[in-house]
């Protein structure tokens, strides 16, 4: 189990690329795989989470190669993937697993998915409920992985409102409605990111968009494209909060990723006063992206809209850092989904936060947060192996006084495989023992 040694730092200067969004790079591999022709994809994240992905898809017959980021898929059809030898092991990805039952709920052939000991803790009812009603035959360990999915079943068209705003679910259904006889819909309680969609459309699949619902009808084609994937603004987040809370910064983010159903961090942080300005905007293969410049800033804690929390799901754990360094108290509720995350993001978050000596209270659905100065003498923080919880606390070493430990930060290599290296060559301080 590695750890990181956070040192004080002050200053984060240079322009940074990060790599490249998690989201649509797992999309990128099913779609692409699913697809008539050769899809090429550049930018791809070198994350084991998408890796997971990519070897899935690798094991039920489908030639993928890869030279670093980019990627190239010899596309089988709709109806070509083939039955894998072994259960296939998604790691730690919840995208995966949640997508790709969608998936194989339609196959002729039997599958079996299994992941580590938090993705086996996460709740997958959400995906077998809407999966179950279209037709397929799904067994779990008491609404948890591993899934054993039964092929052969005929899937039919559903509308589904989903009960929380989750795009994985949302994913799921769409992708499962590929294979149905007739129309699947899926209405959403709010916005989640839309990749699914986009994608699909940009690989030839007529995806009726009204509002908040997403219809498709079963039975078409995708054809291959290119797909460049742009930064990942979950990882950029980090940064972002970084350069707010350092002493001395001034850093621009290249080409990340402001898809409108992701850029809730920003106006999070642009509401607690975050000197950000976004550049160069431009829109990429369906995505939008801008070069992002953060400096120093003097943050003061908000209440955080409802209407954000979906838009900025994977970010609260760096927002309750920039929380923690504001002046005033930030409150966030509306956001139970944080607590099936990778980890129970608000325990974790707010016992470690208590270790720096932020004051904070817990609630069911979200959590309030005194900002001040850190109070931390030595600081030892678990991350209990959740990536985001790990990259948050690097980040907070901004504002210490002394070196902070964060323990099992091994699952960094998920999302963001080169943070310490980039966060050092900004201006951070942080060793991987
Ligand atoms: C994701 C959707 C979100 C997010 C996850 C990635 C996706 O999950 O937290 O990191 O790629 O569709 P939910 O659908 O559970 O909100």
């Amino acid at each position: 189990m590695s750890k990181f040694i956070a040192k004080p730092a002050t200053t984060l200067s240079g322009e940074l690329k990060i790599p490249g969004d998690k989201s649509i790079s797992h999309r990128s591999i099913m779609l692409g795989s699913l697809s008539e022709g050769v899809t090429k994809v550049s930018g791809f994240l070198e994350g084991e989470d998408a890796l997971s992905t990519l070897k899935a898809f690798q094991a039920m017959g489908v030639k993928i190669e890869r030279e670093d980021d980019n990627v190239t898929i010899h596309g089988v059809g709709i109806h070509g993937l083939k039955k894998p030898e072994k259960p296939l092991d998604l790691g730690n990805s919840g995208t995966s697993i949640r997508l790709m039952s969608g998936i194989l709920a339609a196959q002729a052939f039997d599958s079996e998915l299994v992941g580590d000991e938090s993705l086996s803790k996460r709740p997958m009812g959400r995906v077998i409920n809407p999966l179950k009603d279209m037709g397929a035959v799904i067994q779990s360990n008491d609404g948890k992985p591993p899934l054993k999915i039964t092929g052969g079943q005929p899937l039919k068209g559903i509308h589904y409102d989903l009960p929380v705003a989750s795009a994985q679910v949302k994913s799921c259904v769409l992708l499962a409605g590929l294979y149905a006889d007739g129309d699947t819909c899926v209405t959403e309680p709010a916005p989640t990111r839309d990749h699914t969609e986009r994608m699909l459309k940009g690989l030839g699949y007529d995806v009726r968009v009204n509002d908040n619902q997403m219809c498709l009808t079963g039975g078409g084609k995708l054809s291959a494209t290119a797909i460049q994937v742009p930064s990942d603004i979950s990882s950029a987040a980090f940064f972002m909060v970084a350069a707010c809370i350092a002493p001395k910064s001034d850093i621009t983010l290249m080409g990340v990723n402001i898809n409108p159903t992701r850029t809730g961090v920003i106006d999070i942080l642009k509401l607690m006063g975050a000197n950000l300005t976004l550049s160069n905007e431009r829109e990429i293969g369906g995505e939008l992206l801008a070069d992002i410049r953060i400096k120093s800033s003097e943050l003061k804690g908000i209440q955080i809209p409802k209407a954000l929390v979906p838009l900025a799901i994977d970010e609260f754990p760096a927002v309750f850092i920039a929380a923690g360094c504001a002046q005033g108290e930030t409150i966030l509720t509306g956001a139970k989904e944080l607590r099936v995350k990778e980890s129970d993001r608000i325990q974790v978050m707010a016992d470690g936060l208590d270790i720096l000596g932020v004051k904070n209270e817990v609630l069911d659905d979200g959590i309030k947060i005194q900002g001040g100065e850190f109070k931390e003498p030595t600081s030892i923080i678990e991350s209990h192996h959740d990536h985001r919880i790990s990259m948050s606390f690097a980040v907070a070493s901004l504002r210490c006084a002394y070196p902070i430990e964060i323990n099992g930060v091994d699952n960094v290599m998920t999302s963001f495989p080169n943070f310490v290296d980039l966060a050092n060559s900004a201006g951070m301080d942080i060793t991987e023992v």
